[in-house]
């Protein structure tokens, strides 16, 4: 019996190629899952590989001894200091690599991202210079604590670093007014024998561009297929991939390792982010990888991490409303939909296990109240900016509310990011708490769970329920004695 389970994985790694499938473990939630919840969630599902976006302290020691590969992670915060001070760096490597890497529970530390996505056109240029020296300055810290075998660094990008002049792979280079930036990074990842990290999102691609061939975007063969000399695309992440394949070989580093950063499709938050079309490319995507054929230009295992692992109802939704909707989890660890990562037979995901929520009730816009209340507007935009709308609006998975149910969903949004406190389902008289669920269709009012308090450094301020608990813990404790 036993065997069988930890020789599935093993199974899997070798059709895989290297390590398996990877997720990425953000953490820009009101109500983060405690992260021994969430090594479990990894294990339990089989993946082999995690993505962080820092080096969380609680984060890490959950990690260590689970044997699951993990790449940590430098905010773009961090750059300009670690650009500037080569001590700062070895800091940073001391108190966030070494220290786990040399203790007796080991964790085990593969990668170190520095940045993330820095040269995204948002930021205005304002990484451009500090990304390569702060690059330079971690690695002579690996290289000091001896760990530069073990620990490669990389520099998770953006697709758009990198464009074609001809629409066709083959014309893959990297962006004009990037690429001297571009090729100091590439020649040192080379020297160093560190990979390439890129994010590759189809999705994105449909969401800017209206005509966007949706068939293109999966990995079903539907799509009227690209011709790039001997080449032949069926979908456009392969065609992504090997115009960065291109890139490389252009400027001398066609060899160069790709790992495939963050790939996955949204649930939410637009009208082609659901949990059909998330399904259909995470599937497709992974049976895709598992051929291990790789791409045209890039033959074997494709070694990528699953975007994301659970839903962050904090992020920003500036990209769009679909950014808080990206985890093949929601936020309570339980499975959208199926999905075979290979690790198991059955195809279905398994959910995290002793998930605590709140008291099943809800808060709603009250009945006797009248839509055309003035309160109504400014109570529903106070809802919606502390708590979370992206549920709502064309095409979601609430987008067929009527008024009122528009605004019970605001309310309760904000009442059970704030753990059901009384005070806030006041809403200027307008809301009321209910104990019947207002959920309709595929439109799910949320019962928030229990939150964590052990994340150190994430003070939510949220400490109204946990008295309550601990005492009816104690009660019960009592009664059973
Ligand atoms: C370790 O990394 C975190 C970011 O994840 C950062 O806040 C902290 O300052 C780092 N420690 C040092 C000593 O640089
Ligand atoms: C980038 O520039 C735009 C327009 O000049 C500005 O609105 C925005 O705040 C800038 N963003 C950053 C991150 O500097
Ligand atoms: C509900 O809210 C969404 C998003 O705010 C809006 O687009 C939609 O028109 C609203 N529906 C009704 C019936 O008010």
């Amino acid at each position: 019996m036993a065997w069988f389970l930890y020789a599935a994985p093993l199974l899997l790694s070798m059709v895989l190629g290297v390590g398996g499938i990877g997720a990425n473990w953000g953490t820009q939630a009101t109500h983060p899952l405690p992260p021994a919840t969430v090594v479990n969630l990894l294990r339990n599902n089989g993946f082999q590989k995690v993505k962080l976006f820092d080096a969380d302290y609680s984060t890490l020691r959950a990690l260590a001894g689970s044997g699951i590969e993990v790449m940590v992670g430098i905010p773009n915060d961090m750059l300009a200091t670690l650009a500037g001070s080569s001590k700062a760096a070895e800091n940073w490597v001391s108190k966030n690599v070494s220290a786990h890497v040399g203790s007796t529970s080991t964790v085990n530390i593969r990668y170190v991202a520095v940045g993330n996505e820095p040269f995204l056109s948002t930021y205005n240029g304002s990484f451009l210079r500090t990304t390569y020296p702060a690059l330079r300055n971690v690695q002579a810290a690996l290289i000091k604590a001896g760990l530069s075998n073990q620990v490669k660094v990389t520099v998770p990008l953006n697709a758009d670093v990198y464009s074609s002049s001809t629409d066709l792979p083959s014309g893959g280079d990297f962006r004009s007014d990037i690429h001297d930036y571009m090729m100091q990074i590439v020649n040192f990842l080379s020297y160093y024998g560190a990979p390439f990290t890129v994010n590759i999102y189809p999705f994105i691609s449909l969401y800017t561009d209206p005509n966007f061939p949706i068939e293109y975007a999966f990995f079903d063969g539907n799509a009227t297929p690209l011709t790039d000399g001997s080449a032949t695309y069926y979908n456009m992440f392969d065609a992504n991939y090997d115009t960065l394949v291109w890139a490389l070989q252009k400027n001398g580093f066609g060899n160069l390792p790709i790992i495939v950063g963050e790939v996955g499709w949204p649930t939410d938050g637009d009208k082609n982010a659901n949990s059909d079309n998330a399904q259909r490319f995470s599937q497709g995507f992974m049976s895709h990888i598992s051929s291990g054929k790789g791409t045209p230009m890039r033959t074997g295992p494709v070694d990528a991490y699953l975007f994301s692992l659970i839903d962050e109802d904090a992020k920003s939704i500036t990209p769009g409303n679909f950014e808080r909707h990206w985890g093949v989890f929601f936020f309570d660890g339980s499975p959208k939909y199926s999905l075979n990562l290979g690790t198991t037979n059955s195809g279905t995901l398994v959910p995290a296990q002793g998930i605590q929520y709140l008291a099943r009730q809800w808060c709603i816009f009250k009945p006797s109240a009248k839509l055309d209340d003035s309160q109504v507007a400014p109570t529903v935009s106070f809802a919606c900016a502390k708590g979370d709308c992206t549920s709502l609006g064309y095409g979601t998975s609430c987008g067929s509310l009527n008024a009122a149910g528009n605004i019970s969903y605001a309310f309760n949004s904000y009442y059970q990011i704030n753990n059901q406190l009384d005070d806030a389902c006041k809403f200027s008289g307008l809301g009321v708490v209910t104990k019947v669920d207002p959920s309709v269709g595929t439109c799910k009012f949320n019962i928030m769970i229990q939150p964590y308090y052990g994340h150190a450094g994430h003070d939510h301020g949220f400490l109204g329920k946990a008295l309550p608990l601990s005492v009816s813990l104690i009660v019960v404790l009592l009664l059973i004695l």
